[in-house]
């Protein structure tokens, strides 16, 4: 038999983030924070759905560990929730919360995984939300600072560490398009938040270094981004031009600064009622701090087309929403439960277009990606058969070691999601695990995914 290989120092992990998957929020001295505010406010989440209990990883995380080892998983990335380390933001730390992630860090290594720490995967400090959040340049001291704190008490916890998870995110669906916490919708306030989540990026890379240093022995660090390199819906110079228009917002902007290539400048030129963000002297060399790596989420490769520029707009999955003059277009993919299309080679395209445009200057990582499907338990409540995940991870794997084989230094994979958890707007409905979560009872039920992907952890699956 032909098999492929991923190279022998691959490494295959899960991934999930804090406020998905802790639950446990008045635990131990954990202060609140914007997803806590915003969940509970009427409206935002459907169903009103919180991240109160969630799957509760903060007292099961032995249980959700034992899984992960029976697996064979290298690596779990899981994220650490500011406001339990520091519950106002600023100010003093809880030594509590940072308790909880050297249980987990140790836990892992007992098992022998590795420990993937995420310093800021959404749940800002809501003392900070209230002081101005990621628009006022200040916050960005303030995520230093705790960062700092962060690589002090956890340096020797953990193996591998993530400034940011997609900051895109929190900058434009956190305070332009409102749909994800805080909630707020105001253009130039996204832009001044973005710079202030890079800025914050770049300080907290500073105080690495200064604690931590570099080179062998050090844990890299790195920054996660969910960058897109989408295709024109039509081959026309209107739909290539709006593709773009999206790639200056969604990844010239977020990825240009750390390779020292500046902003997109006329992608603020093109919004003259908004102000561009606010840059001063060596700010930008400071986000252009190098890094060790680049992780990468990636779920699906959009189709765009040219649209007017205009006021905001939803899309069908009601999150994304792009008021900057194109649209996501219908493809022939089947599509997931979050109506995403199924692009595998989109992945293979995208990894490929991010090693081009990074020039190689650093190894990649895919931090995330997985799907959302219609999973059901079986009836005797014992397996839960997944196969349309099962086969969008096999092409998913497939197509990442066609850009190995083609000469993409890619290191690692995480899936997302290790389980079945709080899926920020959308609440509890839609299901990203490998591992099936019965909300009532808390019990963990393995899907068929988590069984495919220990065979091909083990090698006993070929691709
Ligand atoms: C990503 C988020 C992650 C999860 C997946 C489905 O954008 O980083 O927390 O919600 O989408």
């Amino acid at each position: 038999m032909n098999t492929r290989e991923f190279p022998q120092s691959f490494v295959w992990g899960v991934a999930a983030a804090s406020y998905q998957v802790e639950g446990a929020v008045d635990a131990d001295g954990r202060g609140a924070s914007i997803w806590d505010t915003f969940s509970h406010t009427p409206g935002n989440v459907l169903h009103g759905h919180t991240g109160d209990v969630a799957v509760d990883q903060y007292h099961r995380y032995p249980e959700d560990v034992q899984l992960m080892r029976e697996m064979g998983a290298h690596s779990y990335r899981f994220s650490i929730a500011w406001p339990r380390v520091q519950p106002q933001g600023s100010g003093a730390f809880n030594p509590k919360g940072f308790d909880y992630y050297k249980r987990l860090a140790d836990e892992l290594h007992r098992n022998g995984l590795t420990a993937a720490a995420t310093l800021y995967h959404w749940d800002l400090p809501q003392a900070l939300e209230d002081a101005g959040g990621w628009p006022i340049r200040d916050t960005a001291q303030r995520f230093s600072e705790y960062a700092r704190e962060a690589f002090r008490v956890l340096g020797d916890h953990v193996d591998l560490w993530i400034t940011l998870n997609e900051p895109w995110c929190s900058a434009v669906l956190g305070y332009h398009v409102g749909v994800h916490a805080p909630g707020r919708q105001d253009q130039s306030a996204s832009w001044a938040a973005g710079h202030h989540l890079l800025l914050g990026h770049g300080l907290a890379m500073e105080a690495y270094r200064s604690e931590r240093g570099s080179g062998d022995g050090v844990a890299p660090i790195g920054i996660t981004h969910n960058l897109e390199s989408a295709r024109p819906a039509t081959d026309t110079a209107a739909d290539r031009e709006a593709v773009d228009r999206a790639t200056d917002m969604r990844t010239r902007f977020f990825l240009d600064p750390l390779l020292g290539r500046g902003y997109p400048e006329r992608h603020f030129a093109a919004y003259p009622e908004s102000t561009p963000p606010p840059v001063q002297a060596g700010d930008m060399e400071t986000i252009a701090a190098p890094i060790d790596f680049l992780g990468l989420n990636f779920y699906f490769e959009p189709a765009l087309a040219a649209a007017p520029v205009g006021p905001l707009g939803t899309s069908q999955d009601g999150i994304a929403c792009h008021p900057e003059g194109f649209r996501e277009v219908q493809t022939y993919h089947e599509r997931t439960e979050m109506d995403w299309p199924v692009t595998p080679r989109g992945l293979y395209r995208h990894l490929k277009w991010v090693w081009a445009h990074t020039e190689g200057k650093f190894p990649l990582y895919i931090t995330e990606n997985g799907c959302a499907m219609p999973d059901e338990l079986s009836a005797d409540g014992l397996r839960c058969h997944d196969p349309r995940r099962v086969s969008y991870l096999r092409e998913h794997f497939t197509a990442a070691l066609d850009a190995i084989e083609e000469g993409v230094d890619l290191r690692g994979y995480y899936v997302w999601s290790l389980i079945d958890n709080f899926e920020w707007a959308l609440g509890y409905t839609k299901r990203f695990g490998i591992i099936y979560a019965d909300y009532i009872n808390q019990r963990r039920v393995p899907k068929d995914s988590y069984y495919f992907m220990r065979e091909v952890i083990s090698g006993a699956e070929a691709l």
